[in-house]
């Protein structure tokens, strides 16, 4: 754990080392929130939210969009990035600049400079909404860090090791937050505890999280 000599209050260090390659950014989003919910407004617009189906049958807690060149979608047919929208055949909004310069200005905070993502998974998380313990392995390059932001309702990011069964730490995360994984992390489970009910003065009754990677 590194206590930041910037901090507001010392009890509480502006950044936490997860891993070698991982770190929470406390914060770090909280100057650009207003052009990220522009982007979040502009993306599901483009691409409405909806609850996919996994691999299994199973229809997911969360309701998902995308921005960039590339999205996440899963059905039947599996996990995979597609250009276009299944549901529309239209493809994403085009990646937010505010999206991408955040996502740079946090991998090189993190000490994984030169981060150009060209996907953003939107999830919105009701209270009660969990996310189950997962790999992000999708992406063709795994070179490239996660950069993961939280806003809204706080959460517990579920934070594992390169096994399944490994220990999982909580850690809280915070409207603002954001969270870099990469290098010898970059395949780490990780998951959502169920999202605690309550009202956030900017969501409301919702969590959401930008997941920025480079994909393709
Ligand atoms: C994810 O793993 O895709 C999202 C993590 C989060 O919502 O914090
Ligand atoms: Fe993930």
């Amino acid at each position: 754990m590194t206590a930041d000599l910037f901090s507001n209050d010392p009890h509480i260090p502006a950044t936490l080392e997860l891993g070698r390659d991982a770190v929470l950014l406390r914060g770090f989003a909280l100057a650009v929130v207003p052009q990220l919910f522009q982007g979040i407004e502009q993306a599901a617009l483009a691409a409405p939210w909806r609850h996919m189906e996994t691999p299994g049958g199973r229809r997911m807690g969360v309701a998902t969009t995308n921005a960039g060149a590339l999205g996440w979608v899963s059905d039947r047919r599996g996990y995979r990035y597609e250009a276009c929208d299944p549901a529309t055949g239209r493809p994403w909004l085009p990646l937010p600049e505010a999206f991408a310069a955040l996502a740079g200005r946090a991998a090189a905070a993190a000490g994984q400079g030169g981060f150009a993502p060209d996907a953003c998974l939107i999830n919105r998380y009701a209270p009660g909404t969990r996310l189950s313990l997962h790999q992000d392995r999708d992406e063709q390059d795994l070179a490239a860090p996660i950069v993961s932001v939280s806003l809204g309702l706080p959460a517990t990011f579920l934070w594992g090791g390169h096994a399944r069964g490994n220990a999982v730490h909580r850690v809280p995360l915070a409207h603002g937050d954001v969270v870099v994984w990469g290098g010898e992390d970059r395949l780490r489970f990780h998951g959502v505890a169920p999202v605690a009910q309550g009202t956030h003065a900017l969501t409301g009754p919702w969590r959401v999280n930008l997941t920025l990677r480079k994909a393709g």
